[in-house]
């Protein structure tokens, strides 16, 4: 006899436990030459305080649900790799005082709420091509973030080191707190922000962005006058800001998972969301694995190589309950290839009514080697495949939900491009990045002029009941 859909019991999901993952097939992670040594980090590590609050993690998974939605608009940003050696105060403000511009710049495009995420506060290890790397004739094992081991290139940096997980907790522990600071302490008001971003386009070579940044100024003169301002209201004067990292490093991810006390479910304590990579996101592998059992949001890089058989497995495995906000689909094809795979994707996502958040990451796709032998990405490429993200998603009627950039506050020359040029030849003189080409201050605020000037011509073009979902 038919059961009673109310008493149906719900089809059992596979059991999960924290440690699970190392039952899986691992690729990516080190070899720790020392076992007990790893015991005994990861034991003092899961007596540390988790980094969020399970109640943070919440909050995120509903403002994505929001992205999701069409309501909201996400911006998420920072450091290909962060490291030790360039931990400092003002690199933290700096890249959060541009992603503070950006969010602004994007919030007058989409005329939506911006969702702020940050690449930090965790982002240290990192997924390579080759296990090994040879310079001047000698092979050694590749760097794989100042989590894991050291990017000096002797055999002795090159050893993972279980002992840097803790100064890779602490620098995180450390950032988080400027950042909550920043994000409530009066640093991130409004009005400061828009008198940045209008600094910026009165430079000569910004003039193309003055009309924005005139109509924002006007805008906060306005809301001045009328006494909306940070002391009236505290929304103006703060931000919500999370932070995000791959999940790479298990055993780091493992020793700060911990039970939320509200729910009694699984919660990754390492930041807000955590997302695999796209070298890592097998679908019997142990990133998945680990991934599926917290109830973070939780990213997903979606590449050339992804079959969609394999996208939905992941699918369904990442988020069995469908619930809203808690996928995040990160497209990298890299420019001129958006078209030949995201279409494909998106029907998969309609066809299984897949509740996600679309967004897109435009440098992993876009990294070529300079004439000068330097690793860069040209920012017209980058912003060439933003406008093929935008133009399938408006050719499929699905929702571009944000954008992804690695980026940094500072004055880098690793990306080639924008207004004030960074060309082949400049590339050495500030090349800093630990990992991947980042663009600079200037070019990710240009950047997100542009793609709030795309936002703002698709808006106009679509029909006015489709409008709150572009
Ligand atoms: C990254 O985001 O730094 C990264 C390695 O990306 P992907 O997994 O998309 O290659
Ligand atoms: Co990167």
């Amino acid at each position: 006899m038919a059961q009673d859909a109310r008493t149906a019991p719900t089809p059992a999901r596979p059991a999960w436990d924290k440690a699970g993952w190392r039952a899986c097939p691992r690729v990516q992670m080190p070899d720790y030459p020392d076992p007990a040594a790893v015991a005994a980090v990861e034991a003092q590590l899961g007596r540390y305080p988790p980094l969020v609050f399970a109640g943070e993690v919440r909050r995120l998974k509903a403002e994505l649900a929001r992205v999701g939605a069409g309501q909201a608009f996400l911006l998420q940003g920072g450091d290909c790799a962060e490291s030790f050696a360039e931990f400092s105060a003002d690199n933290i403000r700096d890249t959060f005082k541009v992603l503070l511009q950006m969010a602004v710049v994007l919030t007058w495009g989409a005329q939506l709420p911006v969702v702020k995420l940050g690449r930090m506060a965790g982002q240290f290890a990192k997924p390579r091509s080759a296990p090994t790397e040879v310079v001047g004739g000698q092979e050694l094992p590749s760097y794989r973030g100042d989590i894991i081991n050291g990017f000096d290139f002797t055999p002795e940096a090159r050893i993972p080191d279980p002992a840097r997980m803790l100064q890779a907790y602490t620098q995180a522990a450390a950032s988080l707190n400027l950042l909550r600071a920043f994000s409530t302490g009066g640093y991130a008001d409004i009005h400061r922000v828009s008198s940045w971003i209008a600094g910026f386009a009165e430079g000569p070579e910004a003039e193309r962005y003055r009309g924005i940044a005139d109509r924002l100024s006007d805008a906060m003169a306005f809301m001045q006058a009328a006494g909306m301002t940070a002391e009236t209201s505290h929304q103006l004067g703060t931000v919500e800001f999370y932070t995000s990292h791959e999940a790479l490093l298990l055993e780091y991810e493992e020793a700060l998972a911990r039970i939320d006390s509200t729910t009694g479910l699984p919660v990754a304590g390492s930041g807000h969301m955590i997302w695999i990579g796209d070298r890592t996101r097998q679908p019997d592998g142990a990133h998945v694995e680990f991934c599926r059992g917290v109830q973070n949001p939780i990213g997903l890089k979606c590449g050339p190589t992804l079959t969609t058989d394999d996208f939905k497995r992941l699918l369904a495995k990442l988020n069995p309950g469908n619930e809203p906000g808690r996928l995040t689909l990160i497209a990298r094809f890299g420019a001129g290839n958006v078209g030949d795979h995201l279409p494909r994707l998106i029907r998969v996502v309609a066809e299984e009514g897949a509740e996600v958040v679309w967004t897109c990451d435009p440098m992993h796709g876009n990294t070529i080697k300079s004439a000068s032998g330097y690793k860069t990405r040209p920012f017209d490429s980058v912003l060439r495949e933003v406008r093929e993200f935008f133009a399938v998603h408006a050719a499929e009627g699905s929702i571009p939900g944000g954008v992804h950039f690695e980026m940094t506050g500072q004055d880098v020359t690793e990306c080639t491009g924008g207004v004030r040029a960074v060309t082949d030849e400049d590339l050495s003189s500030r090349y800093h990045t630990a990992c991947d080409p980042r663009l600079n201050a200037s070019q990710s605020l240009e950047l997100a002029f542009l793609v709030a000037e795309e936002l703002r011509a698709r808006r106009r073009a679509a029909p006015a009941t489709a409008r709150a979902a572009v």
